[in-house]
């Protein structure tokens, strides 16, 4: 009775490791069939073999050497932080934290902007962080104030609706909100939008990073050239949902855009990252644009600056609070090609309260000091998910 149920069995195992030594084996030979394969139902769940499947969408893992810290090419770039001179000990962190980690090798530029001049003591202690040039601007006036043109009555109601709704969150969350309620941050939001890439600083350059707070990992290789060598236009380490009051109109006004300017909407765009059903509806979707890695020259272009003018012209910076995130990510998802942005999978970043964590080798390759466990990727308010989706 034993034997014979053994025969079976075993050879059902002989089958089985047959079958995954010859998956491993055409994984290992053959891009073409890892990535067939990994889309079938067993192999999608499988986090080994998904940095590969997406070649050209989201993210590189391998990287040629050119790329590496000899590389004697360099990008057309810079660091941009806005930074007010009360924001002193955070900007120092924040560029501590990017030095230490890339900018020690390459010495990009920084910029620093404030609708205020910068004091001596901001500027010596900055100084001292980076041996890279540093230049600090002024912001223009009309770049920062709310335009006269802006009904301020409407606008003080619309702050005060929010801050009413703001109530329905407790404890730590309220207090970070509160700041993000204020008319200053309206301003930056719509100077993050539409006017820092026509700052005079700078126009000498085309792509800029927006490092704010910290970083986990060492980056061995330059994102900027990383950009260029791919075509990409904008890129993220953290992808999430909108909270919805800000915004009660942006949609409608995006779709009031598309409308009235088909031509600019890319064929091969990324709306199924924006909407979960064709572009009726917003799905709060954005990229967090506390990092960013992007193309000034495509905020400069024709179809986004028609974009910022249009949103401009409805007011809905003031009278609601459109963020630069949703604005940017919305531009990035419509005008450019979905495989122009570009995840940063292996930058370990974060800006309170979410992080985004390297996991595996470029957990370990990069020295991480976050915790692989403690990464916002899939996480439900995440929209990491979504993008991935885009590519598969
Ligand atoms: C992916 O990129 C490679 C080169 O970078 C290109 O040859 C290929 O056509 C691209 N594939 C797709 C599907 O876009
Ligand atoms: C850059 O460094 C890598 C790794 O050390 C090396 O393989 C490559 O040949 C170097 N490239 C140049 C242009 O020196
Ligand atoms: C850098 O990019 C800017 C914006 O595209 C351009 O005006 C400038 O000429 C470029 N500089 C160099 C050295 O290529």
């Amino acid at each position: 009775m034993y034997l014979p149920m053994m025969t079976p069995r075993r050879y059902i195992t002989v089958v089985l490791v047959l079958v995954i030594s010859i998956h491993y084996i055409l994984s290992i030979a053959f891009e073409d069939y890892k990535r067939i394969s990994s889309l079938s139902n067993w192999g999608s769940n499988l986090h080994v073999s998904e940095e590969t499947t997406q070649e050209n969408g989201s993210y590189a893992v391998a990287l040629p050497d050119m790329l590496y810290h000899n590389a004697t090419e360099r990008a057309n770039a810079t660091f941009v932080l806005l930074a007010r001179n009360s924001d002193i000990n955070g900007v120092v962190s924040s560029m501590q934290s990017v030095e230490d980690r890339f900018n020690k090798h390459y010495n990009y530029p920084w910029v620093l902007l404030n609708d205020e001049p910068f004091t001596d003591s901001f500027k010596e202690r900055v100084s001292i962080i980076t041996r890279a040039p540093i230049s600090f601007g002024l912001i223009p006036k009309e770049h920062w104030v709310q335009p006269d043109w802006i009904d301020e009555d409407r606008a003080r109601l619309g702050r005060q609706k929010m801050m009413a709704q703001r109530i329905i969150y407790a404890g730590e969350l309220a207090v970070a909100l509160d700041y993000y309620l204020y008319l200053s941050y309206r301003n930056m939001c719509r100077f993050n939008s539409g006017f820092f890439f026509h700052h005079e600083l700078l126009q000498p350059y085309r792509y800029y990073w927006r490092p704010d707070v910290k970083f986990f990992c060492d980056i061995n290789y330059d994102p900027f050239v990383y950009m260029r060598e791919h075509d990409k236009v904008y890129s993220f380490t953290i992808s999430l949902t909108e909270w919805a009051p800000t915004i009660p109109t942006l949609w409608s006004t995006v779709k009031e855009f598309i409308a009235t300017h088909p031509d600019y909407i890319d064929p091969h765009n990324a709306m199924d990252y924006l909407s979960n059903d064709g572009g009726d509806s917003y799905n709060l979707c954005h990229f967090w644009s506390n990092f960013e890695i992007a193309d000034m020259d495509f905020w400069r272009s024709d179809a986004y600056q028609a974009f910022f003018d249009f949103l401009e012209s409805k007011g809905g910076f003031y009278y609601e609070r459109w963020g630069d995130a949703p604005v940017h990510s919305i531009a990035a998802a419509l005008f450019a090609r979905r495989d122009q942005i570009h995840f940063f999978r292996d930058i370990g970043y974060r800006h309170e309260s979410f992080q985004h964590c390297p996991q595996g080798d470029q957990w370990s390759v990069g020295r991480c000091s976050c915790d692989p466990a403690d990464s916002f990727d899939y996480s439900p308010n995440s929209c990491v998910r979504k993008f991935e989706n885009l590519f598969s």
